[in-house]
């Protein structure tokens, strides 16, 4: 039916109208012109859309835009900020004892006083705002040897967090401290390893 519908239109492109479509007309049964009909009513329904969406998209930009500006703001806000406010937080909150606690996890290898030896790894005293890798006298990987900057209290918590993942190459043979209020106490307790210990963030 489709290809005869087709035929129609190129006839009806091509010849005289009149006579011609009358004799094709007659040959189509009630149902096959009901067909054609139906065809010609959702040609027209389809040619509407598409010039309904020809006029759309002067509206689609201007809700587009609103909708991907939106969020990309709140990720902004989110991305930066939390993490610090976050460590700010716990750090205000941070005991110092607990984190001499939770320190046992790390005598093995550093030493905590003024111009103590070090062991496997460096002394740990006044280690806060120290050059990263800047204790005397210890070899250091030349992985934290590069690394560049002092240690301020977002990079030690990322440190403590994962060493292998913050200093790819560290000789810091250490899985990691996961919680952060642990992380925060643990740093809260190096902070006070100093004669006059740095402000707190
Ligand atoms: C198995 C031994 C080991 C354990 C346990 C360990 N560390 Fe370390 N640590 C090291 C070594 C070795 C280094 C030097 C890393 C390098 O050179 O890459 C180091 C480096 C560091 C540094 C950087 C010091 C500097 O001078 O740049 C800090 C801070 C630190 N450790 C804190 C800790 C804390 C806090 C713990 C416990 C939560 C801990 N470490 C547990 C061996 C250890």
């Amino acid at each position: 039916m489709i290809e005869r519908t087709m035929g129609l239109e190129l006839h009806s492109l091509s010849l005289p109208l009149g006579p011609i479509l009358e004799g094709y007309f007659m040959r189509f049964s009630l149902l096959e012109k009901a067909g054609g009909a139906i065809l010609v009513t959702v040609w027209l329904l389809y040619g509407t859309i598409a010039v309904g969406n020809l006029l759309l998209p002067v509206e689609e930009p201007a809700v587009a835009t609103t909708m991907a500006k939106a969020p990309s703001k709140q990720a902004a806000k989110t991305d930066v900020a939390p993490a610090t406010q976050d460590l700010t937080m716990l750090l205000a909150a941070a005991s110092p004892e607990s984190g001499a606690k939770a320190f046992k996890k790390c005598k093995a290898c550093h030493t905590t006083h003024s111009g103590g030896a070090h062991k496997v790894g460096p002394n740990l005293w006044e280690v806060v705002g120290r050059s990263k890798a800047g204790a005397q006298g210890f070899a250091y990987s030349s992985a934290l040897d590069k690394f560049g900057g002092t240690w301020g209290y977002e990079d030690l918590d990322a440190y403590l967090t994962k060493p292998k993942e913050y200093v790819p190459g560290t000789k810091m043979s250490f899985a990691g401290l996961k919680k952060a209020p642990e992380r925060a106490a643990v740093i809260a307790y190096l902070r006070s390893l100093s004669e006059s210990p740095k402000p707190l963030p």
